[in-house]
């Protein structure tokens, strides 16, 4: 990428973060669109400072189940650290091919796992293993790019893993988890780090905490704490006050 355009993405992150501050009462545009996406994989549109980028299609569904997953993710010690109670709710938002949903199923006996996905191909996935495997507590729910589609106060946790930077609409998507989310309940944030150049994982794919931390004070969560101990990732946990 030329330095002028370089120059001009990041002064165009500069006035989305104006703006974002500016739109919380007012009526100043919330996401700001620049001429030209950034090459790998950016949509162009910026909010709170962050170029969004493209959403991962179904065809690459494979990559979310690769081998190599399991000690780069670690995805049990995610769905072990996740705390979560056998009645528990979880709603899966981003859910893909369903890679962490059945870990979560099998640890919420008595409560249920509600799949959210935009891509009708990841739900067929997300179905045709939970019918393979006999699963009975997994639901797909066909969202859209700005809504859940999740009732209000119905979730006792909403976890995303590798999603929330993809969403096109990160404020309508955020507004929509957290009137899903049951007062108290908990918001769990799995991104790439930004903080750090040896992850290798495309730029815009990953998130910083302070990023993170900053596009959830928008809404009335609290920060819990961040986990540190996978590989290549954070969680981040927030709860609804
Ligand atoms: C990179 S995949 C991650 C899938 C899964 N969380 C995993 O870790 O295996 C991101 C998923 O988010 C979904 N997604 C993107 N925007 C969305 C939105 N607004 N609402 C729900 N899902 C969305 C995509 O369709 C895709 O399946």
């Amino acid at each position: 990428m030329s330095s002028a355009r370089r120059l001009l993405l990041v002064c165009l992150g500069l006035l989305a973060t104006a703006c974002a501050a500016v739109a919380q009462d007012q009526s100043e545009p919330r996401y700001v669109y620049a001429p030209e996406r950034s090459i790998d994989g950016g949509t162009g549109m910026f909010y709170m400072g962050r170029e969004t980028s493209g959403v991962m299609g179904h065809l690459a569904a494979e990559w979310l189940e690769r081998p190599t997953r399991t000690h780069e993710e670690m995805p049990d010690e995610v769905v072990e650290n996740m705390a979560l109670r056998p009645t528990d709710v979880v709603a899966d938002i981003g859910a893909g091919s369903g890679y962490f949903t059945f870990r979560i199923a099998a640890k919420v006996p008595q409560g249920k796992v509600l799949a959210v996905d935009i891509q009708p191909e990841m739900l067929a996935m997300v179905e045709a293993r939970r019918l393979n495997e006999n699963v009975s507590n997994v639901e797909g729910v066909l969202g859209d790019l700005q809504s859940t589609n999740l009732p209000p106060d119905s979730v006792d946790v909403a976890f995303l893993v590798d999603a929330y930077h993809e969403f096109s609409h990160p404020y309508e998507m955020m507004q929509s988890i957290f009137t899903a989310l049951k007062p108290g309940g908990r918001l769990i944030l799995v991104e790439y780090r930004g903080e750090d150049r040896n992850v290798p994982i495309r730029p815009l794919h990953k998130m910083t905490q302070a990023q993170v931390k900053r596009e959830m004070a928008v809404f009335d969560l609290q920060f819990e704490e961040t986990l540190d101990f996978l590989p290549w990732q954070h969680m981040m946990i927030f709860s609804k006050r």
